[in-house]
């Protein structure tokens, strides 16, 4: 053990056996005396408890010796990873006001969890998995959107995991979590400044570096602030099958995110620029969600179309978990289903020989025929009060990103009924 494991492995004696413990996903601390940990999704109090403040304190200022960061009045929390790659994150006093708060998002054994676990765990249909390897193939860009915790990033580790082998790809995250396993992987993480505020490296600057470094993709592991226009940026200048996460609740959302993000930089471009770029890169958005039984599953995996004339995001869902029912001690019964609608780029997908059978994308108990195309839906309503707002200057047609396929429609016929626009958006579903 070295010099930090043995020095961490005693500050944080208290907790070392939930550290220790395979089935506690975090380990939660609100002052000395309150410590929670989440086993299976769920959290629970312990009986665990530091002596006092100033011993919590001490482990906190041990961990940030050992990284080469501060904590103290003056820089009052700590992002740090611990000697066996555990996320720490933590706040002192007096803005934590039950005493010095942290919390440690165990290593994920990431690795471990593939998509036939996934399948299992019924947190994606093997029709989801299936599609999803196609679209990583074919080098579709995704956006993978999710809360805290809801698995964005062990969906971008699988996702990443697909990467056709003579493939290099640039990972670049802020602390790094991705295990990508793949022959030819770059990763880059952000650096902090030094005691004098100097030598700071951040994502935007990792994100044009890697773009030098001759990448077939990029990954940005967490996208939160105004790298999201690199990001942008990086898609649509022919570096196909990039992705990233980025925290919200819907895929409509993920694109108004990445949009609030990319307008926090320096950036001139006028709104209506913007989203035509984001609705030009983005092919796909795979929503995670943390259930309230504490499972974990993907929600939606939805096509991005575009914007319409009124200048909105249209987004297609392809597939959607359905809730079907809740069982008596709480577990959440349900299935991730098709939505009836084929992805705008299934000629795509059958020209280049995969082996997707259209009939995934079918409702269950749905006939399928080669009827006349199906009418698109009618224009979404703006996704949030705040893009409505921003939205007046969009006359222009409706932006498709460069086509993959040749439809006349927006949508191939499957002979199925057409979605009715929901409140939020073109065929967008909470
Ligand atoms: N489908 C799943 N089923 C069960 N556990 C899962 C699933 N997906 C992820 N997990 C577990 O949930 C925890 C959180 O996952 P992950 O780190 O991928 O989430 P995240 O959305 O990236 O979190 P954050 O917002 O903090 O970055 C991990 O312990 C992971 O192993
Ligand atoms: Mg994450």
């Amino acid at each position: 053990m070295g010099v930090f494991e043995s020095s961490i492995a005693a500050f944080l004696a208290p907790i070392a056996d939930y550290l220790a413990d395979e089935a506690v996903s975090e380990v939660l601390i609100n002052g000395p005396k309150e410590i929670w940990v989440e086993k299976k999704g769920k959290l629970e109090r312990t009986s665990a408890a530091f002596t006092d403040e100033t011993a919590l304190q001490a482990a906190v200022r041990n961990i940030a010796q050992f990284v080469g960061r501060k904590i103290d009045a003056e820089n009052p929390t700590l992002d740090a990873r611990l000697p066996d790659g555990s996320r720490i994150h933590a706040v002192l006093p007096p803005s934590a006001r039950s005493g010095t708060t942290v919390a440690i998002r165990k290593f994920s054994k990431a690795a471990e969890i593939t998509f036939d676990k996934l399948i299992s765990f019924n947190s994606v249909s093997a029709a989801g998995a299936q599609f999803l390897t196609v679209c990583v193939e074919l080098g579709k860009n995704m956006i993978v959107s999710g809360g805290t915790g809801s698995g964005k990033t062990t969906i971008l580790n699988l996702l990443g995991g697909l990467l056709p082998a003579h493939e290099r790809l640039m990972v670049v995250e802020d602390a790094s979590e991705l295990q990508i396993k793949a022959p030819h992987v770059v990763c880059f993480e952000t650096k902090a400044a030094n005691f004098e505020g100097k030598g700071a490296l951040a994502i935007r600057d990792l994100v044009r570096s890697a773009m030098r470094l001759r990448p077939d993709r990029i990954i940005v592991g967490e996208v939160r602030g105004p790298e999201a226009l690199d990001l942008i940026t990086v898609m649509n200048t022919g570096h196909g099958g990039s992705m990233g996460t980025t925290h919200a609740n819907t895929p409509m959302d993920a694109l108004v995110r990445l949009e609030t993000l990319a307008m926090m930089g320096d950036t001139t471009i006028p709104i209506s620029a913007l989203r035509r770029q984001i609705a030009g890169a983005v092919h796909l958005v795979v929503q995670a969600k943390r259930m309230h039984d504490g499972s974990r599953k993907l929600s939606h995996i939805s096509e991005v179309l575009g914007v319409d004339e009124h200048g909105n995001y249209k987004v297609q869902d392809l597939f959607k978990f359905m809730q079907k029912g809740k069982t008596a001690d709480g577990k959440i019964l349900g299935e991730m289903e098709p939505c009836g609608v084929l992805p705008t780029f299934m000629q795509e997908i059958e020209v280049n020989g995969h082996h997707l059978p259209r009939s995934i994308f079918a409702k269950p108990g749905a006939v399928i025929t080669s009827a006349a195309p199906v009418a698109k839906a009618a224009s979404p309503a703006p996704a949030v009060a705040a893009s409505r707002a921003m939205a007046p200057q969009a006359a222009a047609p409706v932006a498709q990103r460069p086509a993959t396929v040749a439809p006349t429609s927006a949508r191939p016929p499957m002979g199925m009924a057409p979605k009715k626009p929901g409140p939020t958006g073109g065929g967008q579903a909470a």
